[in-house]
């Protein structure tokens, strides 16, 4: 069955930051099968090469950047080598993150700073070179960013990563009021648990009981399941939403 034309995505190109697995690779699976030209940035070429390969199966284009999203200095010619390789950027989804879980007390300014630097920095920068280009063409464009409930909820432990993916919701607000007047559209997604490589430590123990026991839909969800989401938000569909903040959890953030 075809897909609503409203949600369709050929012709367009999109970069998706730590798309070589877990919640990326299934957003940036989900934007190829919509029909969008996908690059994957990302540090592990053999991860990127594999994801690769797994969209060109789909029957789209394709492309495998290496990058270090805390390396400011590459962003640009990141970017440039993917409208090099797949066309002018109409969609960018900033993904890549990481977390760092440490007491306060013991946090090292350096770790403080990496985790800053990926899940925030970063965001903000690829966001404006991506804006550039799309204001440039007059275009129009869509940013996506991958946010956290930790953006709400105070968590012990990981407060560097608390203060990024607070900022990065408010990064999305403030983006999409300053954007809105050039047709991009700025939105975040914020999964609720899910079964990635970095969710490992919670998804066996008494913390996995808890998470099941406080998410009304009694699961963690699949990488898969955050595509949905990103292709509305990719597509013509969402043209009139900007500055959502839209939450793909199984009801976590409601209970
Ligand atoms: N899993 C969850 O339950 C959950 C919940 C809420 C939010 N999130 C957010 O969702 C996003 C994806 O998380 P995930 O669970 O899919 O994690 P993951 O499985 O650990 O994947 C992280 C991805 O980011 C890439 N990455 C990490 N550091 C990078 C860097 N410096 N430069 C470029 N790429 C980098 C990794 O690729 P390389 O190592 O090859 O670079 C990998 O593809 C993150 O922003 C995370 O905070 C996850």
């Amino acid at each position: 069955m075809a897909a609503p034309k409203m949600f369709d995505l050929e012709g367009r190109v999109a970069a998706v930051t730590g798309g070589n697995g877990g919640i990326g690779r299934g957003i940036a699976m989900g934007l190829a099968e919509a029909g969008a030209a996908v690059a994957i940035l990302a540090r592990n070429d053999e991860k990127n090469r594999a994801t690769v390969a797994a969209i060109r199966e789909l029957g789209t284009r394709t492309a495998a950047i290496k990058l270090d999203v805390t390396d400011r200095a590459a962003l640009a010619p990141a970017m440039e080598a993917v409208e090099r390789a797949l066309g002018p950027i109409d969609i960018l989804v900033n993904n890549a993150g990481i977390s760092i879980s440490r007491s306060s007390l013991k946090l090292e300014a350096e770790a403080w700073d990496r985790v800053l630097e990926t899940n925030l920095h970063s965001c903000f920068f690829l966001s404006q070179i991506a804006a550039r280009s799309m204001a440039s063409r007059g275009a129009g464009g869509k940013i996506i960013n991958i946010a956290s409930e930790y953006s709400r909820f105070g968590a012990a432990g990981l407060t560097s990563y608390a203060a990024a993916k607070g900022g990065l919701v408010q990064m999305t607000k403030s983006l999409a009021v300053e954007f809105a007047a050039r047709n991009i559209q700025v939105n975040a997604i914020v999964p609720g648990w899910i079964k990635t490589d970095m969710t490992i430590p919670a998804q066996s123990g008494t913390f996995y009981d808890e998470i099941i026991t406080r998410t009304p839909a009694g699961r963690f969800g699949e990488p898969e399941e955050m595509a949905g989401a990103a292709v509305f938000l990719a597509s013509h569909a969402s043209d009139f939403v900007t500055g959502a903040i839209v939450y793909v959890d199984g009801g976590f953030a409601i209970r």
